[in-house]
C-alpha cells in the first residue's frame, strides 16, 4: 500500500505530499506523525533548505486535505482516549526553522486552512477552496488560528471563516491576502517547486534567520494560544454536539 505521506529531498527542497486521495487526504494520527517528523527533521538538517507541502490529483479534481479524519474524532469522543499527534504536528509548524511553502489545489478544510497561517508562501489554483467548519462540528478553532487568523486577515474575515464557517474561493483568499498567487492545476506543483528551489538557493543561514526574525515577536503567543485552544478543543471534542455532528457527517 502506498504511504499516506510521501517525502523526497531534491535540490534542497523537502517535498511532503499527502497521499490518501480516496479519503480526500483526511488526516490520521499516522499522517500527522509523519508530517511532524519530516518538518522537525528539516530543523536539524541544514541540507533541507525549504519545505514544500501539497496534496494529490484525483482524476481531474485535485485535493489538498479534507482536514482531520472525522472517524478519528469520533473514536476519541467514544473512547475518551487522547491523541496528541495533531498537536505535535501543529507544534512542528510553530517551531519550524526552514521556510514552509504550501501548494493547494481543491479543498483545504479545517487544519488545511489553519496551517496556511504558519506557512511562508502559499500558492493555489482557481479550484482551491478554504473552509474551517469547526463550529458546525461542535469544535473550536485550532493551530493558534484564533490569534493568527485575525492578525493576518482582520477580525471580521477571520470570524466569517472560523465562526460562520464560510467557504472562501481562491479569488477571495487572494483578496484576503493569505494566498500569494494562483497557477493552473496542471502546473501548480512545478511552479511551486521552482519557487522553492529559488528560495533554497538563498544564503542558507540568512534565510533561516530572516524567517525566525519575522516570527520571533509572536512565538510565545502562538505556542500559548495553541496550548489553550487545545485544552478547550479537547473538552468540545467530548461533547454531545460534536459527537452528533461527526455521526451526521459519517452517516451522510
Ligand atoms: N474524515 C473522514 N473521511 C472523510 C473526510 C474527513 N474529514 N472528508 C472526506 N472523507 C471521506 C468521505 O467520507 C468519503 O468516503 P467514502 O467514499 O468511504 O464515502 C470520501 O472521503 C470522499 O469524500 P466526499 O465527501 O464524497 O468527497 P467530495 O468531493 O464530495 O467532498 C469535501 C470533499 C472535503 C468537501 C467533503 O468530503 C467534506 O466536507 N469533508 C469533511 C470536511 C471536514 O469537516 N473536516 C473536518 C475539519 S475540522
Amino acid at each position: 500500500m502506498a504511504e499516506a505521506i510521501m517525502t523526497k529531498l531534491e535540490d534542497g527542497v523537502r517535498h511532503i505530499q499527502l497521499n490518501r486521495p480516496e479519503k480526500k487526504n483526511a488526516l490520521t494520527s499516522n499522517m500527522y506523525t509523519a508530517m511532524a517528523e519530516a518538518l522537525n527533521e528539516s530543523n536539524d538538517k541544514q541540507e533541507i533548505k525549504v519545505n514544500l507541502l501539497y496534496g494529490t490529483q484525483y482524476g481531474t479534481q485535485g485535493c489538498f486535505t479534507a482536514g482531520n479524519d472525522i472517524h478519528d474524532f469520533l473514536t476519541i469522543t467514544q473512547t475518551g482516549k487522547s491523541d496528541e499527534s495533531a498537536l505535535l504536528f501543529l507544534k512542528s509548524l510553530a517551531t519550524l526553522k526552514a521556510p514552509l511553502i504550501l501548494a493547494i489545489d481543491g479543498p483545504a478544510i479545517g487544519i488545511g486552512t489553519t496551517m496556511i497561517f504558519h506557512a511562508d508562501l502559499v500558492y493555489a489554483t482557481e479550484q482551491a477552496i478554504f473552509q474551517t467548519p469547526f463550529l458546525d462540528l461542535g469544535l473550536l478553532p485550532e493551530a493558534a488560528s484564533s490569534y493568527l487568523m485575525p492578525e493576518a486577515i482582520g477580525h471580521h474575515r477571520a470570524f466569517e471563516l472560523l465562526c460562520l464557517g464560510e467557504t472562501y474561493s481562491a479569488q477571495k483568499a487572494i483578496g484576503a491576502g493569505f494566498v500569494n498567487q494562483l497557477f493552473p492545476a496542471e502546473t501548480l506543483i512545478e511552479e511551486a517547486t521552482a519557487i522553492a528551489v529559488r528560495l533554497a538557493q538563498k544564503p542558507a543561514k540568512a534565510l533561516r534567520t530572516a524567517k525566525s526574525l519575522m516570527r520571533s515577536a509572536h512565538k510565545d503567543l502562538i505556542q500559548n494560544t495553541m496550548e489553550r485552544e487545545n485544552e478547550l478543543f479537547k473538552t468540545q471534542l467530548n461533547s454531545a454536539e460534536a459527537k452528533n455532528a461527526f455521526l451526521a457527517f459519517l452517516n451522510k
